[in-house]
Order: C-alpha cells, then sequence, then structure tokens
C-alpha cells in the first residue's frame, strides 16, 4: 500500500517512527517508567546501529557520504565565535564517534578548531566509538546523559531532544543547561528534520521558558521537509 502523504513525512523526518511510537505511547500512559522507556529504545537502535556497514550507519544515517554532510555539517553554522582558541563540543548520543570526526573536521575546514567529546548510552556503541577514535577514547563517556555529571563543561553541547521521553524536555534541558553547558556556552538542539513551515520543536523549547538564540535549516531530500538545528545561549 502506497503511505499517505502524512506518512511519507514522518518517515522523512524520524527513521524508525513506526517502531518508536509504541514505545512513546506506552510511556505516555504511564505502563512503562522511564528507565525501561529509554531500555525498550535501545533495543531498536542498538543492533540496528551496529549491523551498519559503514560509519554513517552506525550512527543512524541511512545515506551515502554527501547525504551524510548534507544533513550534518549545517552544525558548523551553529558554532559561537571563539576566535583564538579550540571550541569544546559535547556531541550527546556519540553513537560510533563518526559527527565527532566529520563536525571536526568540517569545522576545520571553516576556519575554527573544535575539541570534540562525546557521551553514548549503548555501552557497545560507546566500545566501537573509542575502538574508532583511540586518540579520543578517555574523552567518549558511556551513560544516560539526563543522569550524568559531566566532569567538565563545554563551549557547545549538542543533543537530539529525542533522546528521553517527550514529556522529559524540560527538566532535560535544564540539566544539560545546569551541568554540561558552560558559562557563555551554547546549547544546541539538532540536526532533526520537520516540514519547512513548522517550528513545532522549537515553539516546544520556547513554551518550557527558554530563548532561541538562533536557528539554521537545509534542504532535505523530501521537499516538504527541512534539516534544522536551532540552539540556546547560555549567560555568563
Ligand atoms: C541518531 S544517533 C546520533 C549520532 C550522532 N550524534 C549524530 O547526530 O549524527 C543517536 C544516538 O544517541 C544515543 N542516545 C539516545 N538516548 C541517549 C541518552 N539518553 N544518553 C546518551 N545517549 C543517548 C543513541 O544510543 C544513539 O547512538
Amino acid at each position: 500500500m502506497k503511505p499517505s502523504e502524512d506518512e511519507d513525512i514522518a518517515a522523512a523526518r524520524e527513521r524508525g517512527w513506526r517502531q518508536l511510537a509504541p514505545i512513546d505511547e506506552a510511556f505516555a500512559a504511564g505502563r512503562i517508567d522511564r528507565a525501561t522507556w529509554h531500555a525498550k529504545v535501545l533495543d531498536v537502535i542498538e543492533p540496528a546501529y551496529l549491523a551498519g556497514d559503514n560509519p554513517r550507519a552506525q550512527s543512524g544515517h541511512s545515506g551515502n557520504a554527501a547525504q551524510w554532510r548534507n544533513a550534518r555539517s549545517l552544525l558548523v553554522d551553529t558554532l559561537p565565535d571563539r576566535t583564538g582558541r579550540p571550541i569544546t563540543v559535547l556531541d550527546v548520543g556519540c553513537a560510533n564517534g563518526h559527527l565527532m570526526e566529520c563536525w571536526t573536521a568540517w569545522a576545520a575546514e571553516a576556519g575554527h578548531m573544535v575539541e570534540p567529546f562525546g557521551v553514548e548510552i549503548s555501552p557497545a556503541l560507546a566500545d566501537l566509538a573509542r575502538r574508532r577514535c583511540p586518540h579520543w577514547a578517555h574523552r567518549i563517556w558511556t551513560g544516560n546523559v539526563f543522569d550524568w555529571q559531566p566532569p567538565r563543561r563545554f563551549d557547545v553541547v549538542r543533543t537530539g531532544l529525542d533522546y528521553i521521553p517527550a514529556s522529559e524536555r524540560g527538566p532535560y534541558l535544564n540539566h544539560l543547561l545546569a551541568h554540561a553547558v558552560a558559562p557563555c556556552g551554547r546549547l544546541v538542539v539538532g540536526v532533526f528534520n520537520e516540514e519547512a513551515d513548522h517550528q513545532e520543536l522549537e515553539d516546544q523549547v520556547r513554551a518550557l521558558g527558554h530563548t532561541v538564540g538562533g536557528r539554521i535549516q537545509r534542504p532535505h531530500r523530501h521537499p516538504k521537509v527541512r534539516y534544522k538545528a536551532f540552539w540556546i545561549d547560555q549567560p555568563a
């Protein structure tokens, strides 16, 4: 059966949405707790990523290198100006470390020096990231970022808002701002896929009391969808 346009857009917005929706519903209905939500999401993600035969698939991206770059390199434009010194960047949910590698390389092309760090809930993926990036092994932590106390703060913390149940977004953002983002640092949400004429995620974050300091978007292969990121700037 041909998917409806809504299903087509939903699939373009979020890979695996059919498998993850029932887990979200179970949490929203109170049938599972947060620890079980994380475990069930990991049961879907971890085997799929570990079965990937290329670094992008091991980070949850199904495209080729050019598509990966198109989908992720807008993150370079989320970096704050730190003339003359490296920018410390935490990739929350770093999977196999490929974004840490690419973001650092793309930023260097644009004249920024990035020092990447990562945290990953899946011990197997975090191990893979440490094996793939042995020079950064000491900067890749295993943990659920929501419960994690980072050993330091970062100029930029990048996260997705699908790493926690939707109703937990408020406390989650507050946790990252209180414990992970440095004074004058930046909390970047993205890259996520959303319809060009929607601002649902950004509106939710604003409704939680945050000021969105900036945003960026780029065309997606689906004409109605965009790759997007936005950020919250931490005061001094
Ligand atoms: C789509 S991948 C992102 C890979 C890469 N950072 C990127 O943006 O392309 C999401 C990763 O986040 C991890 N993750 C999900 N929830 C998490 C949490 N609460 N704490 C730490 N990592 C989490 C998943 O295991 C997965 O490896």
